[in-house]
């Protein structure tokens, strides 16, 4: 059954109800406390695949290594593998640093606050754009995110089984707060999260849902494995390489393939004599 769109009514009743829930479970962070464009740039990038209570232990590590844009360029990739350790999805990592040297030899050392712009960085799509302007900038971008949309449908899509990003949008932007972007969304984000901790997750009804995949056996792990060999020991031998996931259960072949990619993506490469090691 298509539900009729809402009546002003409906958002102002919905907006308050985002506030007085806001006013009770707000979630104090690092980098909401102090949303310089640095800090909202690296949170909003941890918290892309990884959860809150984890990117608030290992972001202040972060934030004391690479305290800004211009140490993050010009640090070694090494080095920002070993504090991304915990993170997981470690393209991250490198996006990042690509993420940094862009911003210093492009924009002047000053992250963009133009939504179009943010998205020709790595790593950057569209949503993690629209955050990161309205959390670093308070500019009103419309976007959605897992707990935004878990929001939405909750409020507007009670009975529907499946819904659309393009039918949730409209109703962000209608009830967007442009005075105050930053805040609105900092409380959708922690209404979001509370229907999660509370059990009712109606994002599994959502065409954009997606369940993580289990992790032992993946190629994440796998993936994970080599890096964090590389970060410890340096290196893989040539003759190494065919044995090398056999304790963990992976053939030869996923272990070329994996290596493979990640030399594609840029994470590391193969020296003359075989070895593989983290690109310089
Ligand atoms: N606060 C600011 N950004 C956030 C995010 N991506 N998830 C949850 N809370 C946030």
């Amino acid at each position: 059954m298509q539900r009729e769109p809402p009546v002003p009514r409906d958002l102002d009743a919905f907006q308050g109800r985002v506030r007085e829930v806001y006013r009770d479970h707000y979630r104090p962070m690092e980098w909401r406390a102090d949303p310089a464009p640095y800090k909202v740039f690296i949170s909003e990038i941890m918290l892309q695949q990884t959860q809150v209570p984890r990117v608030m232990r290992l972001f202040p590590l972060f934030l004391a290594r690479f305290p800004g844009f211009g140490e993050l360029a010009n640090a070694s990739f090494a080095d920002i593998l070993q504090a991304w350790t915990g993170l997981g999805y470690n393209r991250r990592a490198r996006y990042l640093q690509e993420a940094a040297c862009l911003v210093r030899d492009r924009h002047g050392g000053v992250l963009p606050r133009e939504v179009e712009t943010l998205r020709t960085l790595p790593g950057v799509g569209a949503a993690t754009a629209g955050s990161i302007a309205a959390f670093a900038y308070n500019v009103p971008a419309i976007f959605i995110e897992t707990n935004i949309r878990r929001v939405f449908i909750h409020h507007f899509f009670p009975d529907r089984r499946e819904v659309h990003d393009r039918e949730i949008l409209p109703l962000v932007e209608q009830s967007l707060d442009r005075e105050n972007p930053r805040e609105w969304y900092w409380a959708l984000m922690d209404y979001g999260a509370l229907l999660a901790r509370s059990g009712d997750n109606p994002n599994r009804r959502s065409r954009s849902y997606v369940r993580q995949n289990s992790f032992r056996g993946s190629d994440r792990q796998l993936r994970g494995m080599v890096l964090r060999h590389l970060v410890d020991h340096g290196s893989i031998a040539a003759e190494d390489i065919p044995a090398y996931g056999a304790a963990e259960g992976f053939p030869p072949v996923r272990v070329e393939a994996v290596l493979k990619r990640l030399e594609d993506e840029g994470f590391l490469q193969r020296t003359e004599t075989g070895a593989i090691v983290l690109r310089r």
